[in-house]
């Protein structure tokens, strides 16, 4: 039975994605950036070719909203595919913000080709890739990535690229975890609420191709001023295009606004780093890895655990 195995990191955004133009071909309303880490992945082995669908996650049964999304993009691999089975596993705590989804389905677009013998382009990987979460469009490049909205009405154009591969700069990102548990809503439950109630959607939607010109500029010329300041605010605007959603998409904790005023005042004391948040408590800090440690102590200090990761390097296959 034809069988391969992938390996996929996850990304966090620098320039965020939040908001889509279309929902039933997951089309992002915005373009954005990220940064592959390592050594958080995800390796996922497909068997294309069982007796039944199948999908194990962490050695537990996948759920069946897990299962039908995943299935679901096995259907777009091959609509007459044989029946699969999937085993995945992360090396770090599902759903916690730490973005597993997008290291999830970018091992699984790339296992599941191999497998069934359909070779595709990191490019067409990544369009598939997007339509099980659209941030896993990222997690198919290494280092430094941009996903563009694309114009496409069949969305073929809306795919990631490698803007600098894992390489280009020496920085690490502390994650600062507040709380590992599940996401009180999903983002796709979130984004879905922003964009129908916020009354600043369409000002975010407006504001983001600015940063994300921005912040592609400041990846490529290693500029972690500039960079930091479309980072913080790339994610305070989709924080409070969420907040002001009915009801209201709330993510932060007390440990998220200490963390970002912990990042402020080691800035002021001369230390180059700046902070991103997703959807959930957790406060990623992009930092020179000279400093690393410093400012990983000083988050660890509040947060339930620290995580220093680097850039990490694309989605592979590994058997
Ligand atoms: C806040 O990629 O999880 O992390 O496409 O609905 O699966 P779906 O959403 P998902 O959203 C990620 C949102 C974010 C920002 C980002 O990664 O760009």
């Amino acid at each position: 039975m034809p069988t391969a195995t992938a390996i996929a990191h996850p990304n966090i955004a620098l320039c965020k994605y939040w908001g889509k133009r279309d929902r039933a071909l997951n089309l992002p309303s915005v373009g954005s950036l990220s940064l592959t880490l390592a050594p958080f992945s995800t390796t996922t082995t497909v068997e294309w070719g069982a007796a039944r669908d199948e999908m194990v996650i962490n050695g537990r049964e996948a759920s069946a909203e897990e299962a039908r999304k995943v299935f679901a993009v096995l259907d777009l691999v091959d609509s007459w595919r044989p029946k699969v089975r999937v085993l995945t596993g992360n090396d770090f705590p599902t759903a916690a913000g730490l973005a597993s989804s997008s290291s999830g389905f970018a091992a699984l677009v790339l296992a599941a080709c191999a497998a069934a013998g359909h070779p595709r382009t990191p490019e067409q990987l990544s369009v598939l890739a997007r339509r099980g979460s659209g941030s896993a469009a990222r997690s198919i490049f290494g280092g430094w990535a941009e996903w563009k909205v694309g114009e496409r009405a069949d969305g073929m154009d809306s795919h990631a690229f490698e803007i600098a591969n894992e390489a280009h700069w020496d920085v690490r990102m502390v994650v600062a975890i507040f709380d590992a548990g599940p996401k009180a809503i999903s983002s796709r439950d979130g984004m879905a609420v922003t964009q129908e109630t916020s009354p600043y959607y369409p000002a975010w939607v407006a504001s983001a191709p600015r940063d994300l010109a921005a912040g592609r500029a400041a990846v490529r010329n290693r500029d972690l001023d500039a960079l930091g300041q479309v980072m913080e605010r790339s994610a305070l605007r989709m924080h409070a295009c969420m907040m002001a959603a009915d009801p209201p998409v709330f993510y932060w904790k007390s440990g998220s606004v200490w963390a970002q005023d912990a990042v402020r005042s080691l800035r002021e004391r001369g230390i180059p780093c700046a902070w991103t948040m997703d959807a959930g408590p957790n406060v990623k800090v992009l930092v020179p890895t000279e400093h690393a440690e410093l400012v990983a102590r000083r988050l660890g200090a509040v947060a339930d655990r620290v995580h220093v990761l680097e850039p990490g390097g694309p989605a592979r296959l590994v058997g």
